[in-house]
């Protein structure tokens, strides 16, 4: 139960693949989600995968209340999820700024897809089923990625939408508005 090191790019852990918990409801697993959960709050994340930590196994935890420094982001549940797997509702995609953890300081604008459909395990093995649409659409996606060693950059399509945030601002590319980090 502690705020762990969150890897940064160029880690070559965040490039490996995780592999799915096979034990739900363990000491191990409660350990590990105890531990995402208060790097992601120590960080005002709102997202972190098992692999941001070190860990290589299919967990996610995602979550944002209402914050003052993201008016505008929708509130999302808090969840943790594991081995999730993900299918587009449709083909719609919807660019939007993104941030991460592992690449502190800086956000690119990434197209992802509007609508999916996600399922997985709570941490006692009990199934997850939900279609979600937006920032909620957009957090798991990212937090996938990660399960399979891909981080955002790689998504951006034109690297000129890709910056350290200050600098971003003044170019008034997203004023007033940024998303926390995942
Ligand atoms: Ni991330």
């Amino acid at each position: 139960m502690s705020v762990q090191p969150v890897l940064r790019m160029g880690n070559p852990v965040l490039r490996r693949v995780a592999a799915p918990v096979e034990r739900f409801d363990t000491p191990e697993l409660k350990r590990l989600i105890s531990d995402m959960t208060d790097t992601m709050n120590a960080c005002d994340g709102a997202g972190l995968a098992a692999i941001q930590i070190g860990v290589l196994q299919r967990v996610v935890i995602f979550g944002v209340e209402h914050n003052p420094r993201y008016p505008d982001a929708v509130p999302v549940p808090f969840t943790v999820l594991i081995n999730p797997v993900i299918t587009p509702l449709d083909e719609e995609q919807v660019e939007d700024w993104e941030g991460c953890l592992s690449v502190p300081g800086m956000r690119g604008l990434v197209a992802r897809y509007r609508r999916i459909h996600y399922r997985g395990f709570d941490p006692s093995g009990n199934a997850i089923d939900r279609d979600v649409e937006g920032f909620h659409a957009r957090v798991v996606q990212h937090e996938c990625d990660h399960l399979d060693g891909i981080l955002y950059p790689e998504r951006i399509a034109d690297l000129r939408k890709f910056g350290f945030i200050e600098e971003l601002q003044q170019a008034g590319l997203f004023a007033d508005r940024i998303l926390p980090a995942e």
